[in-house]
């Protein structure tokens, strides 16, 4: 069975953008062997001195560095995260700089960087507060997920998304998470 690594970054209990996730990572796990990493059961530490003197000295956690290779070797990547700050939450930034480690989801020669993971689509699920679209100026979570996914060497990136959650009623909510759930299964069947 073909793998899939599911980075869970919602962090609020109730959250809509784990409703949709869950329905459509509940679907793709009929195809693909899921392993989720849920960022908000972990404390991921924010990469500064002591952590780029470890990398220098070829010292990286094996937990981090195991995680980084499931993330490298899966053959599809779904990301989950509410739309906070214009982005995404702190916590999916946080992780993603422990997971871009050398020879692990990156390489370089001497002149450019390069991928090293192999999937080559990756799911983009969220929702927002304010009714602000897919790649609207004020939208940077998406442009964010399309450059490390560049540098990670991953595919075409889908996106999953609902908005103007916290101007809409309770009816209305439900019925813009269903809908993202049903545009989102159509999406799993080519996924
Ligand atoms: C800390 C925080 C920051 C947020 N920042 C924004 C924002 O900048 N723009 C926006 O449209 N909505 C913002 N929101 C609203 C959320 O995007 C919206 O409620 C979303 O549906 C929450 O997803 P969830 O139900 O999965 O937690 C913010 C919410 C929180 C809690």
């Amino acid at each position: 069975m073909k793998r899939l690594f599911y980075i869970d970054s919602c962090l609020r209990y109730g959250s809509n953008t784990k409703k949709i996730a869950d329905a459509l990572i509940d679907r793709l796990s009929e195809r693909y062997e899921v392993e989720t990493v849920k960022l908000s059961d972990y404390d991921f530490p924010v990469v500064k001195n002591g952590i780029l003197n470890d990398r220098n000295n070829g010292i990286v956690p094996e937990e981090y560095v195991n995680i980084a290779r499931k993330i490298a070797a899966a053959d599809r990547l779904v990301i989950s995260a509410p739309f906070w700050d214009m982005s995404f939450p702190s916590a999916l930034k946080v992780f993603l700089e422990n997971m871009s480690l050398f020879n692990v989801t990156f390489a370089s020669d001497e002149k450019k960087c390069y991928g090293l993971c192999k999937a080559e689509k990756v799911l983009y699920v969220t929702t927002r507060g304010m009714n602000i679209n897919t790649g609207d100026d004020m939208e940077q979570a998406t442009p964010y997920i399309k450059a490390i996914g560049k540098l990670w060497g991953l595919g075409e990136l889908n996106v999953v998304s609902a908005q103007n959650m916290d101007y809409s009623t309770e009816e209305q909510k439900a019925e813009k998470v269903n809908n993202a759930i049903e545009e989102g299964l159509k999406l799993c069947e080519e996924f």
